[in-house]
């Protein structure tokens, strides 16, 4: 469902669309398939998410709610549940838990996980690059325990690899839309207060200047002499948006990137380790 998703919105009619008039233009032929498809889609992830909260509330309501919350959605409910007694919910209403997983599953979940899949074709196709990330691991975590956060700052490489997976793959190519605040110039250019403008990440990771062979991955690029991880200001897979708790999470729409189909061989080398 989340990866048809990503397809349908992602698609250059889609774009079009919600760039110029998705109001008009979903009544022209060609387009309304597509707009169409989009709706139900989308629409068929949100009515999955309203299902499993609907269970959770029936499973409270059987069961009562549990001493400690296993998930976000019980840890939400129960919380809202708390308020709900004290007469003041706030924020904490179903409307607001649905928006929050569709954040999670359409923003979160599928960026996540296209990215990883990535990272894994781009190892696949790398080998050298492979060996390479299983020696660090090797040296620095061994075989065994899991790998943990606290490892990151000794495992340069990886990092490397997991920034060049980020910078290659260019998950969200498009990136969202946002709106001038104020009268800016760019080049030499006025853009009015109020202008709808789309930042293009793409741009900035593809830059020549910033990174030579912009086609190729090349982890290294993200690597110092001493072979430490440097730090790229261009390195903007997120956006370079400043953080405003106060702005809306609503709009998030995912007119990212997928890796064509592959096949991967996975075989294990350690024990499963809990
Ligand atoms: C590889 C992983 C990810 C990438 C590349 C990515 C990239 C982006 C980009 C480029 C934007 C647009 C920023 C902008 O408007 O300037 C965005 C927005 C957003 N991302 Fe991510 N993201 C990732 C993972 C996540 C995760 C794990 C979550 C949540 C747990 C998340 C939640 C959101 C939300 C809610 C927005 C919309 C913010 C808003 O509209 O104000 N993203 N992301």
């Amino acid at each position: 469902m989340l990866n048809d998703n990503t397809k349908l919105l992602g698609n250059p009619l889609v774009q079009f669309m919600m760039l110029t008039s998705p109001k008009l233009l979903k009544n022209f032929p060609y387009f309304d398939k597509i707009f169409h498809a989009a709706i139900k889609n989308s629409n068929n992830v949100t009515e999955f998410l309203d299902h499993q909260i609907a269970e959770h509330r029936k499973r409270f309501s059987v069961e009562g709610e549990p001493e400690e919350a296993t998930n976000y959605v019980q840890a939400f409910l129960m919380e809202m549940n708390k308020r709900e007694k004290n007469g003041d919910v706030g924020n904490f209403t179903i409307k607001q838990l649905l928006d929050m997983c569709n954040d999670l599953w359409n923003a979160g979940q599928e960026t996540t996980a296209t990215t990883t899949n990535f990272g894994i074709l781009y190892i696949m196709t790398h080998p050298v690059t492979q060996q390479k990330i299983q020696a660090e691991i090797d040296r620095v975590v061994g075989s065994e325990r899991k790998v943990s956060l606290n490892d990151r700052p000794n495992l340069p490489y990886t990092n490397a690899v997991c920034n060049e997976t980020q910078r290659l793959c260019n998950l969200l190519p498009q990136n969202l839309l946002h709106r001038t605040t104020k009268d800016i110039f760019i080049n030499g250019y006025k853009i009015k207060k109020g202008t709808s403008i789309v930042p293009q990440i793409s741009c900035v990771l593809f830059d020549q200047k910033t990174f030579p062979n912009p086609e190729t991955f090349e982890p290294e690029r993200f690597l110092d002499e001493t072979g430490k991880l440097k730090r790229v200001d261009e390195f903007i897979p997120f956006s370079i948006r400043p953080s405003d708790p106060n702005q809306t999470l609503e709009k998030i729409n995912g007119l990212a990137v997928q890796p064509p189909p592959f096949k991967c061989n996975v075989e294990r080398r350690i024990p499963i380790i809990h």
